[in-house]
């Protein structure tokens, strides 16, 4: 009688920051963003939803530990949109009526602060219309979850479009090109070691748009241009350009953070140090090998060309050496790389080796496909009568 199905889905690292709201309530931001989404190989948010009549309540279950539903308005909003398309889309309305079990890991450390959210957000809603059998593009109810979710949803690059439409009907996110169009790009994180409490994303934009200057001049002057701009370097797999953007984007997205009042501070020494060996990196090559990017924490994120992964892990572990010998790498391999002369170069343009341990580990990972279904039953979450695993 139960029904039950089983997703998992991608993070995802933007390239053009999401950074305020228009609607707080709605998840309507200021601002289009742009995304790469990162294979599920390495990282994903996996979900099991099922709906059984025997059921007394809605339950949540995330991370091995169980949650408040009734408690959470954004996942309530989901489960609502989602309900209402089903009902257009004609799906039956027994199964409707029913309540839901759902159960939610990562199999990647939430405490990381690595865009985890987002993950869980597109898995619990492309699980939910998988469930009620809905069609079509269901980004704009992911979007209600957590804003940068419905970035998660589809692979490759993709673009999430603020719409005008005050209802939020056309703020959605479209696929600018799939995994395959440039499967060199690879994605190196680089987890800082961080004890401070940080400001929440959805706190400290809300306080950005109250207070800051900067937020008004980059949403009407600085990301109509870059986005259009990241789209046409995607399209024409010109690493240059789109590393470029990538990195003033991020500059300025932790510009706005500090013009924030009081100031949102997010990067911290060890990510400044990060910084700085990129663009020692870029400078003796002569041209523009790695990209960095941060979000609302100190976690460097890399793009970079396959062909840069051995000699930036190599001058990652020199000037950020671990307390064993080299640092931990989770993920795809990296090959041996000798990099003493660029080390040697980029000692001399003045940056020095840091100290021991200042990185917790590294993952190593390329763009992947968007969200999918796992068909076997083996791979579910939930017991038959509806418990976790
Ligand atoms: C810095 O999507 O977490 O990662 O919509 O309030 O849930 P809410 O915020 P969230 O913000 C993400 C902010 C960011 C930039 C980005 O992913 O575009």
């Amino acid at each position: 009688m139960a029904c039950t199905v089983t997703c998992i889905a991608p993070v995802n690292i933007a390239v053009i920051k999401y950074w305020g709201k228009k609607d707080e309530k709605l998840i309507i931001p200021l601002n289009d963003s742009l995304s790469g989404t990162l294979s599920m190989e390495q990282m994903h948010a996996k979900t099991t939803i099922m709906a059984s009549p025997n059921f007394t309540k809605n339950c949540m279950w995330l991370n091995g530990k169980e949650e408040s539903f009734g408690g959470n308005a954004r996942l309530l909003s989901c489960l609502k949109e989602i309900q209402k398309r089903a009902q257009e889309d004609g799906t039956s309305k027994e199964i409707l009526k029913w309540n839901i079990h759902v159960c939610s890991e990562n199999n990647f450390p939430t405490a990381a602060g690595l865009a985890s959210s987002a993950a869980g957000y597109a898995c619990f809603v492309y699980a939910l219309a998988k469930l009620y059998k809905v069609k079509g593009d269901v980004s704009q109810i992911a979007r209600q979850g957590s804003g940068s979710a419905c970035r998660s949803l589809e692979g490759g690059f993709v673009r999430w479009h603020m719409g005008n439409a005050s209802n939020g009907s056309d703020s959605l996110a479209t696929q600018v090109v799939p995994a395959s169009h440039w499967p060199e790009m690879h994605v190196i994180i680089l987890v800082v070691n961080d004890k401070k409490k940080k400001v929440s994303s959805t706190s400290g934009m809300q306080r950005s748009v109250e207070t800051s200057e900067l937020l008004k001049h980059r949403v009407a002057h600085c990301v109509p241009q870059r986005i259009a701009a990241i789209e046409k370097a995607i399209h024409n797999r010109d690493f240059p350009t789109f590393a470029e953007i990538t990195m003033k984007d991020s500059n300025q997205f932790h510009a706005v953070a500090l013009d924030t009042y009081p100031p949102a501070v997010y990067m911290n020494d060890v990510s400044h140090a990060i910084v700085d060996l990129i663009h020692c990196f870029n400078q003796v090559k002569g041209c523009t090998k790695v990209a960095y990017t941060f979000d609302a924490g100190p976690n460097a994120c890399l793009y970079l060309l396959e062909s840069a992964v051995a000699e930036t892990m190599a001058l990652v572990d020199y000037f950020f050496p671990s307390n064993n010998s080299g640092n931990t790498v989770q993920g795809l391999p990296v090959p041996p790389c000798n990099a003493k002369e660029t080390v040697q170069a980029i000692e001399a343009v003045g940056m020095q080796k840091q100290d021991d341990g200042l990185l917790k580990y590294v993952i190593h990972t390329r763009i992947g496909e968007g969200a999918k279904e796992l068909t076997d039953s083996g791979t579910h979450l939930l017991s038959a009568s509806g418990l976790p695993l």
